[in-house]
């Protein structure tokens, strides 16, 4: 079918693009390409992988200027005729050639308080969430999350203000939010309510076209914004 040729990031911040001619197949994805690289013509390519179907998270990539999962997107989706671009990640620090530093993401999560806080211990009954409610609606339509870091690297609030807690987040914080066992959801508001929270999102939209979830975190931060001023209100904060 051909020849890609691809040029691949090599090095750190400061290194540069090196081109690989790669044998064009059908039904090939980004990640094969890179796979193939390193397999077969330069094992010294660093990059991260793990499940190859959409579900942990750990493959994406910017892929002709694009933020992407890579095991997920085909060639034929992202190519720009038989060239192919495929840089790390935005807005996070680069380790070795694909290979992104992930902490400062993580470390947001924690900042917005991501971690779920329940009442019940080990000896309670579940707690019936109605599948129909509006609370459990909203959380259905953010909490399908993988922690890609695609929104995150999509986002120029994050590029201009390292300090933005970014939309995956916020997106998370919101899920919380909307989870009617939560129990530390004044601390939670308290934490996104700050200059790097959710007032800082320009609404840009970029991280909700780019979600391979297809998850709006454009949407959450707007709900989060709403949240933070009732309870401004109210004299909650
Ligand atoms: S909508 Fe907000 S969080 Fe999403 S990319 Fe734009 S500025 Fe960033
Ligand atoms: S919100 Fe979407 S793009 Fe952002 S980390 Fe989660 S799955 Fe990835
Ligand atoms: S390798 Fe797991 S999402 Fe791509």
């Amino acid at each position: 079918m051909g020849t890609l040729k691809v040029s691949v990031w090599r090095g750190a911040e400061a290194g540069g693009f090196r081109t690989y001619d790669v044998p064009r197949l059908a039904s090939q994805t980004v990640l094969d390409v890179v796979t193939h690289i390193q397999r077969h013509i330069d094992p010294t390519l660093s990059y991260r992988f793990a499940c190859r179907v959409g579900m942990c998270g750990s493959c994406a990539m910017n892929v002709n200027g694009k933020a992407r999962w890579t095991c997920r997107t085909h060639v034929a989706e992202a190519q720009g005729g038989d060239t192919l671009e495929i840089a790390p990640l935005s807005n996070l620090p680069v380790i070795k050639d694909l290979v992104t530093d992930m902490t400062p993401f993580f470390d947001k999560w924690a900042k917005a308080q991501g971690r779920f806080n329940g009442a019940r211990t080990r000896a309670d009954a579940f707690e019936r969430v109605s599948p129909q409610s509006a609370q459990r609606r909203e959380v259905d339509a953010a909490i399908e999350c993988i922690g890609c870091g695609v929104c995150y690297s999509a986002c120029d609030v994050v590029k201009w203000n390292p300090d933005y807690l970014g939309p995956a987040a916020l997106n998370r914080a919101w899920t919380l939010l909307n989870d009617v066992r939560e129990i530390a959801n004044a601390a939670r508001l308290a934490a996104v309510a700050g200059d790097a929270g959710c007032h800082a999102c320009h609404t840009h939209m970029s991280c909700s076209e780019r979600c391979p979830k297809k998850i709006s975190p454009t949407a959450g931060i707007a709900g989060l914004k709403r949240a933070v001023a009732v309870a401004a209100i109210k004299g909650e904060l």
